[in-house]
């Protein structure tokens, strides 16, 4: 067992320090890895924030399979721009404010969505316009630049007629209250906001693809490893990433998983490191059940 912790990020050796078990909760419970692809993704976030307001502010699409890590970057880039206290007017600001498409959108659900989590939720029998400007006047009032929407795919769910509404309503949205918008979809989202010419022109689309066997993929691992806390430095050679890959389809949200499943296994069996024998007998659990059954 060595006693350098140059193979880990200063978390990761700060843990070190944990009992097992200790451990094996802080991958169980991790959050958030930071990794290349992720790291472009969120400065490009970071820089609508520092756009200056005007007409025709510049949004982003962020489309991916389910597993991707949406989800993960859209919290991160949330949870760095908290709400904060602002002294001069008293009020709470906040920059970044980010909702989940509601299944199957029209035009009150959505803005009774925008409402309860702007904590001013209406009576069922509000009318529609009273609506709008309660979310419009809150919006301005609390400062919002940036107004993030995860699950964009639902919108195909709704009638044509109820897609162009929302569609409608985020563009008003955006140029009332000169903020921009960040979208979150699975790749069938393009669709859905390519129903809209004006809203599409304004959105500069990103993609996050399945990982395949190349560089990116390569440090997206070696990233993981230097998150998790493991005595030893774990030294995968290709046949063993190519295998993760396979296995994995080149779903984010399973690398995870895989890596994590044997660095347990490392700590349990006192091995401590991840090598090319543990990724080659690894089994996904349900291989194993279906043996079993
Ligand atoms: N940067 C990251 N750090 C730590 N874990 C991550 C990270 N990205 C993804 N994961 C893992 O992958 C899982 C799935 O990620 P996430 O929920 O963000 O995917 P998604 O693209 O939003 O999927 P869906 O389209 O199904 O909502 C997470 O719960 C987490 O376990
Ligand atoms: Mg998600």
């Amino acid at each position: 067992m060595t006693n350098t912790t140059t193979h880990l990020t200063a978390n990761a050796a700060n843990l070190l320090s944990e009992p097992e078990a200790g451990r094996i909760r802080a991958i169980k419970s991790r959050r958030w890895v930071l990794y290349p692809r992720a790291k472009q993704t969120l400065d490009r976030l970071e820089e609508l924030l520092e756009h200056p307001r005007g007409t025709r502010m510049p949004s982003i699409a962020i489309y991916g399979d389910s597993g991707m890590g949406k989800t993960t970057i859209m919290k991160r880039f949330r949870d760095q721009h908290p709400p904060s206290f602002d002294r001069k007017s008293g009020v709470l600001k906040t920059p970044v404010l980010a909702m989940e498409m509601v299944s199957r959108p029209g035009e009150r659900r959505f803005y009774g969505e925008l409402l309860t989590l702007l904590g001013a939720p209406q009576a069922p029998r509000a009318d529609i316009a009273q609506m709008e400007q309660a979310a419009l006047r809150i919006m301005a009032a609390i400062g919002v630049k940036v107004l993030v929407i995860d699950e964009v795919h639902n919108i195909i769910a709704g009638t044509y007629r109820e897609q162009r509404i929302v569609l409608n309503t985020l563009r008003f949205l955006s140029n009332r209250l000169q903020i921009s918008l960040v979208c979150f979809g699975v790749n069938e989202a393009r669709e859905a906001i390519g129903g809209d010419v004006q809203l599409t022109r304004r959105f500069e689309q990103i993609t996050l693809g399945r990982w395949a066997a190349n560089e990116d993929y390569e440090t997206l691992v070696t990233s993981i490893l230097r998150n998790t806390p493991l005595r030893n430095p774990s030294v995968l050679t290709l046949k063993s990433l190519r295998r993760i890959l396979q296995i994995t389809d080149g779903v984010t949200a399973n690398i995870f998983q895989i890596i994590n499943s044997i660095a347990i296994d490392a700590i349990e069996n006192g091995n401590e490191c991840i090598t090319d024998s543990t990724v080659e007998k690894w089994m996904p659990t349900f291989d194993t059940d279906a043996a079993v059954a």
